[in-house]
């Protein structure tokens, strides 16, 4: 089976959140099941850079406004088709947004771009090259099933997946002449959506199936407190709506491997992470006494209910916890974490930026990591923070409630406890999650069961991969064990 993969972002091309992480762990995960996926990105610099060799597959002249050639080789481990168009793409940093931290105004255009260049892929642009299924993802991608809808031939089957329904690639409806759709996709069936276009409702609209990260959020979308006015969509096609657990690379990610730890471990051994608890805490500046120490490996926004967090930060430090956080984002809870800082000295510690190898040592050396997000379609650093004994401390809601067990006390005595929950969107229950997981850290021999019992889960993409494998045999009308 030929698969096209349709990606804003993939890792270890370029990153700014889990999408890239998943993109990139796809491919290698569906090959031993039949499915070659070659994946297509926008030909950023850091994917030119390390497309070294890329051979030109195509050309376009009039490519929304300059020039395009389609380079296709290996980068980073993947199979990649990149679009070298540098008046959409050649520019350095993150792929959405200018270094004023705002939007890139042309991002309809750039991504707009991306999506139709898939549906050209599946009519035949290059020789010798036809994808069965095309596989999108998220809204940069969200227009390609409308191409292929309201294109030539619309047997071409589509996957749209939504990694996050609050990004809806909402524009004006003046976009939508240039968009090189015909009138008719202007309409409920098609692009429009209230008054303006949606790329991911339209997405949304026009895939042959719809998918989302966890079982959970599937359900959750589809209800007013998730769905973001998309709803009554879903509901509408419930039964081509599925939910597909995130994996992780767990080579990538292997605490036995990792080149960023101080020191490798394995559940056998899992009391030597001590040693990449102490070089966190000589990183972040902390006291180095004996307390449990949080980790926050994140971006700083609302969804991750980082404002929450800040308000119980004076009751973690007050019952012996010590934090320190990776990440960035919105203005006002970077400085949220800055001011605790400034109460809390040697307590709480906020690095500001985007660090791969620091995240890793944070997973290897903190003691839990703390994730109270409003909503949350998988989430992957609790997986990482199961794979590296690091305790996740989660609100219960969409992948987080899906992958994580609640040390309560049938799931302790039972021996499957990975993890603490609480409800979301509380301040209170946070609180009350942290002070359960600061006392049963006292608790060594409990915590240590907690921890081997996490790096002991399948976080792998093995169970995922079959059934992404099995749902584009049932789209093209495979038989998988005899297409293998
Ligand atoms: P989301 O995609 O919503 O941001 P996920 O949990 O699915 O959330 O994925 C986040 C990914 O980005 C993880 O791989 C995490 O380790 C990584 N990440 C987030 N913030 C940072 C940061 N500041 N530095 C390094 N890695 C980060
Ligand atoms: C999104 C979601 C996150 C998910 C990731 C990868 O960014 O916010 O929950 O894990 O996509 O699917």
């Amino acid at each position: 089976m030929e698969v096209l993969s349709v990606a804003s972002e993939a890792y270890p091309l370029i990153k700014t959140g889990g999408l890239a992480d998943v993109a990139g762990a796809l491919p290698a995960a569906l090959a031993p099941r039949g499915v070659t996926m070659r994946t297509l990105v926008p030909g950023y610099p850091a994917v030119l850079d390390k497309l070294k060799g890329g051979r030109q597959v195509a050309e376009i002249a009039d490519f929304w406004g300059g020039p395009a050639r389609l380079l296709a080789g290996r980068a980073g481990g993947l199979d990649i088709i990149a679009i070298e168009a540098a008046h959409l793409y050649d520019r350095p940093g993150n792929p959405y947004m200018g270094p004023d931290g705002w939007d890139w105004p042309d991002n309809w255009k750039r991504f707009s771009a991306l999506s139709w260049v898939a549906s050209e892929l599946a009519l035949g642009l290059v020789d010798g090259y036809r994808p069965q299924v095309l596989h999108c993802h998220d809204w940069q991608a969200g227009l390609t099933p409308a191409y292929i809808k309201f294109g030539p031939s619309d047997r071409i089957k589509t996957v749209m997946t939504v990694h996050n329904i609050a990004f809806k690639g909402s524009f004006g409806s003046d976009i939508f002449p240039q968009l090189r759709l015909p009138a008719h996709a202007y309409g409920l069936g098609g692009v429009e959506y209230y008054g303006g276009v949606s790329f991911l409702k339209s997405g949304l609209e026009c895939a042959d199936v719809v998918t989302t990260v966890s079982p959970n959020y599937a359900d959750e979308i589809r209800t007013p407190a998730f769905g973001m006015g998309l709803e009554g969509l879903l509901n509408g096609r419930a039964d081509t709506v599925f939910g597909i657990l995130n994996g992780i690379d767990i080579d990538t990610w292997d605490p036995a491997t990792d080149p960023a730890l101080k020191q490798n471990y394995i559940a056998a051994t899992v009391h030597q992470r001590r040693v990449n608890k102490q070089a966190l805490v000589e990183r972040f500046g902390l006291d180095g006494d004996e307390g449990p120490l949080f980790c926050v490996v994140s971006r700083l926004t609302g969804q991750k209910g980082m404002d929450l967090l800040i308000q119980v930060l004076d009751g973690l430090v007050a019952m012996g916890g010590r934090l320190c956080v990776l990440g960035s984002g919105e203005p006002h809870l970077e400085e949220g974490f800055r001011q605790a800082t400034a109460r809390h000295p040697g307590k709480v510690s906020l690095v500001t930026g985007y660090d791969e190898p620091l995240s890793h040592l944070m997973q290897g050396g903190a003691d839990a990591i703390l994730i109270p997000s409003r909503f949350e379609p998988c989430g992957l650093t609790q997986l990482y923070g199961l794979r590296y004994g690091c305790v996740p401390v989660v609100s219960r809601i969409g992948g987080l409630a899906d992958t994580i067990v609640d040390a309560n006390p049938a799931a302790l005595s039972a021996g499957v406890a990975t993890g603490f929950q609480h409800d979301a969107d509380s301040s209170h229950a946070l609180y009350e999650a942290i002070r359960k997981a600061i006392h049963m850290f006292a608790d060594e021999k409990t915590w240590r069961k907690i921890q081997r019992r996490g790096m002991k889960s399948d976080v792998s993409w093995a169970a995922s991969a079959e059934l992404y494998a099995d749902l584009y045999a049932g789209l093209i009308g495979v038989k998988r064990d005899v297409d293998q």
